[in-house]
């Protein structure tokens, strides 16, 4: 039911740009560009200190967004990955700041509607099953299916990049990043071995 009120509301949206013009469809093609030179194409980022941001739902992108547009997220720094400015150094909150509430609903939509490309990364297979166990016991609830559902609006753990995910548990555990209420007193209930399990779970998907 919720994914098919879902579709049809992606489906009117789609229909409105469609009447929008060339105008923003350029717009955003250029912004897409700005993003590509960090995330990647499609937002299949291949750094390990970006996350992967393609297969995203719709509407984690726009929180998130708009948190960093408020600063509610902290903004690490990171180097333009490819293109013309490659090197230069920005953060998220300068990125966020430039867009208005049309570009993030359809960059948003954008990368919600792309495939989301697990990294493939090493991992401890006697971790990765420890963590598993922490995953069941805590977070599968929210994060459902191993932490690989769109549709739960909380990001995708399965195959995020390791590094990106021990910095936010560093960040969330230090009260630095906006969390769901009910996320935290979990996060903070857990022992540094845990998230270290977890980093290794989530990594062995595939
Ligand atoms: C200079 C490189 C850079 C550019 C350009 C950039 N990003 Fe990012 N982005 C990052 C980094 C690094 C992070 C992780 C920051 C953090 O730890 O919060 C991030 C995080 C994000 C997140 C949060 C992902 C998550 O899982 O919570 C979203 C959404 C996002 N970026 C979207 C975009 C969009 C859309 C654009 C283009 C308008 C863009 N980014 C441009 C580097 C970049
Ligand atoms: C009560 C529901 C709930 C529980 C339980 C929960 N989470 Fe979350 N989590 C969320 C929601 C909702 C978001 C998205 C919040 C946002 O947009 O800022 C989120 C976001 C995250 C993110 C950020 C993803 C990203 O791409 O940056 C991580 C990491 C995370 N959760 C890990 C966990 C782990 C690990 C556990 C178990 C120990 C857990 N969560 C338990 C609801 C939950």
């Amino acid at each position: 039911m919720k994914s098919y009120r879902r579709t049809l509301l992606v489906s009117a949206v789609a229909v409105g740009l469609s009447f929008a013009g060339y105008a923003t469809a350029a717009d955003i093609a250029k912004l897409e560009e700005t993003c590509a030179s960090c995330h990647g194409k499609d937002g299949a980022s291949a750094e390990s200190d970006v996350p992967i941001i393609g297969g995203i739902s719709a509407t984690y992108i726009e929180f998130n967004l708009a948190d960093y547009k408020t600063k509610a997220r902290p903004c690490p720094e990171a180097k333009i990955k490819t293109g013309t400015n490659k090197g230069k150094k920005t953060d998220m909150c300068e990125v966020a700041k430039t867009l208005s509430d049309s570009d993030i609903k359809q960059l948003a939509k954008y990368y919600a509607g792309k495939k989301f490309v697990r990294a493939v990364q090493t991992f401890d297979p006697k971790l990765a099953k420890a963590g598993k166990a922490v995953h069941l016991g805590n977070c599968e609830k929210c994060h459902a299916n191993d932490g690989t559902e769109v549709k739960d609006d909380a990001g995708v753990l399965a195959g995020q990049w390791t590094p990106y995910l021990r910095k936010t548990f560093q960040e969330y555990r230090a009260g630095k990043r906006h969390m769901e209420q009910k996320m935290e007193p979990v996060i903070q209930g857990l022992k540094n071995d845990d998230f270290e399990a977890l980093l290794n779970y989530y990594a062995s998907i595939k």
